[in-house]
């Protein structure tokens, strides 16, 4: 063993405690696992007054620049947002450190700058705690499945939607009574808009499908649809259709490779499916590829002590790049494929129709859906009076056909209300 190897971390939160707390207790472990110890030069925060259970006060400043920008062999960032972790992030690359970080939102915008630049300087820059906490994904993605060809990516990639999805299906509570709890335990933010509304998952979308499909996708190119507007009646009618709700991000390529569609909404799975069991705050991703066929990873997706764990892995890969002389391959975009509109996605639909019950209603709809190449694959009436409840599922549409057939039922005089209109994922048509 000669000279440590030295570690700045940005950032001395939730993620940023335990890593410099792990560095310390696993430091033996590491250093046999690395071939050099390490060392923590600097922890840099905002306020440096608050009490850090764990971390030595000597070693944390304020001048979060200079320690970006202290040439240490590796820079940790988990602070989080886009700046100032840009900026000290590119300072870190242009001072030749190698990188790690744990922030999707900065990576689904600017991922692709930041590869080249550390390309460029010839260091790493890796970023596994990114997607999905605890779960090796990212370098499975990268490397294991690297010979393989990925068709698909389904995942549950945000916990606290998974959660709340999860307590609503069990107590067939609604959407703002859950939030208000999820909130209470501490699993929900108090602003709980990027969870809720699907951004986090967007941009956690957007990594995963620029590594599977060796393209730049950001987490513009995602569309997405949050899951505030999941109602207690979709939960009961897709439990009476075997069916489970979860939010979904969905990485595929299309039928004729020609390009990609990214997409975050809720959907329906069969209670079959291996991501139907994915219950409250835990992740998971589900992988389709071409040789390997399915393959799932699950685990703790946030939490300091999990993300953590993502973040430490990195640190010994790109210290053993260190001390080797080496770096990882490139980010890899060479397929620059398309992203396609989500108007081009196809897959199966759940509709919820709050009709009047009179002669003549169920020939009108069902125009619609031939009219507009939507082939209806089960329907359920339960009567009320003088209105009924439709449950139509559909064989598989394009997005655009069905968002049509929903428009076009809009119109009907005999449709009160389309209640709800869900995709329906992971089934055999
Ligand atoms: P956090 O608890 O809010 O911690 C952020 C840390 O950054 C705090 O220590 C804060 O200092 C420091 N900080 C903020 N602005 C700063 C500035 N301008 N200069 C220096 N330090 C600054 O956040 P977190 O939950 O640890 O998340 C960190 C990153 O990990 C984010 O990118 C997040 O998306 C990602 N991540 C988090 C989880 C999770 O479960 N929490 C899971 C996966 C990924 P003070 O302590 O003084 O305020
Ligand atoms: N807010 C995120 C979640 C944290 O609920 O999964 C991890 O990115």
């Amino acid at each position: 063993m000669t000279a440590p190897l030295t570690v700045a971390l940005l950032g001395g939160g939730t993620v940023g405690a335990s890593v410099a707390r792990l560095l310390t207790e696993h430091a033996d472990d590491l250093a046999a696992r690395i071939g050099r110890p390490i060392v923590l030069s600097g922890i840099a925060v905002r306020n440096p007054d608050k009490m850090r259970e764990g971390i030595d006060p000597s070693v944390v400043t304020t001048d979060t620049a200079a320690l970006a920008a202290s040439g240490a062999d590796i820079v940790i960032e988990v602070i989080g947002g886009i700046e100032p972790a840009k900026t000290l992030i590119e300072a870190a690359l242009n001072a030749g450190s190698s990188v790690v970080t744990a922030n999707k939102a900065l990576l689904a915008s600017h991922g692709a700058d930041l590869h080249r630049l550390a390309e460029s300087k010839g260091v790493d820059l890796f970023y596994e705690a990114a997607v999905a906490g605890a779960i090796p994904l990212l370098r499975p993605l990268r490397e294991s499945l690297a010979g393989d060809k990925v068709r698909r990516i389904l995942g549950i990639v945000n916990g606290t939607t998974n959660f709340i999805l999860s307590k609503m299906y069990d107590f067939g509570a609604d959407y703002s009574t859950v939030l208000k709890q999820a909130q209470d335990l501490g699993y929900a933010e108090a602003d709980p808009t990027a969870d809720v509304e699907g951004y986090d998952s967007a941009a956690k979308a957007a990594i995963l499908a620029g590594l599977a499909f060796h393209t730049n996708v950001t987490g513009d190119d995602v569309y997405r649809e949050g899951m505030s507007r999941v109602t207690a009646e979709d939960i009961a009618a897709a439990k009476s259709m075997n069916l489970v709700i979860k939010l979904l991000a969905i990485a595929e390529l299309t039928d004729d490779n020609s390009g990609v569609i990214v997409r975050v909404h809720p959907a329906m799975i069969p209670n079959t499916h291996p991501l139907a069991s994915v219950r409250d705050a835990f992740n998971a991703v589900f992988v389709e590829a071409e040789a390997a066929g399915q393959v799932m990873f699950y685990g703790r997706g946030a939490g300091g002590a999990p993300t953590a764990s993502s973040v430490l892995g990195d640190v010994v890969a790109a210290a053993r790049n260190r001390v080797n002389g080496t770096v990882d391959p490139a980010q890899s975009n060479y397929a620059e494929l398309t992203v396609k509109p989500i108007g081009d996605a196809v897959t199966s639909y759940y509709l919820n129709l709050h009709v009047a019950d009179e002669p003549g209603v169920l020939a009108a709809i069902s125009n619609e859906f031939a009219k507009h190449h939507v082939s209806i694959q089960t329907v359920r009436q339960d009567g009320k009076g003088d209105a009924a409840n439709l449950i139509i599922t559909t064989h598989r549409a394009t997005d655009e056909h069905l968002s049509k057939t929903v428009d076009a039922l809009r119109k009907l005089s005999a449709v009160r209300e389309v209640a709800g209109v869900m995709r329906v994922e992971g089934r055999v048509d």
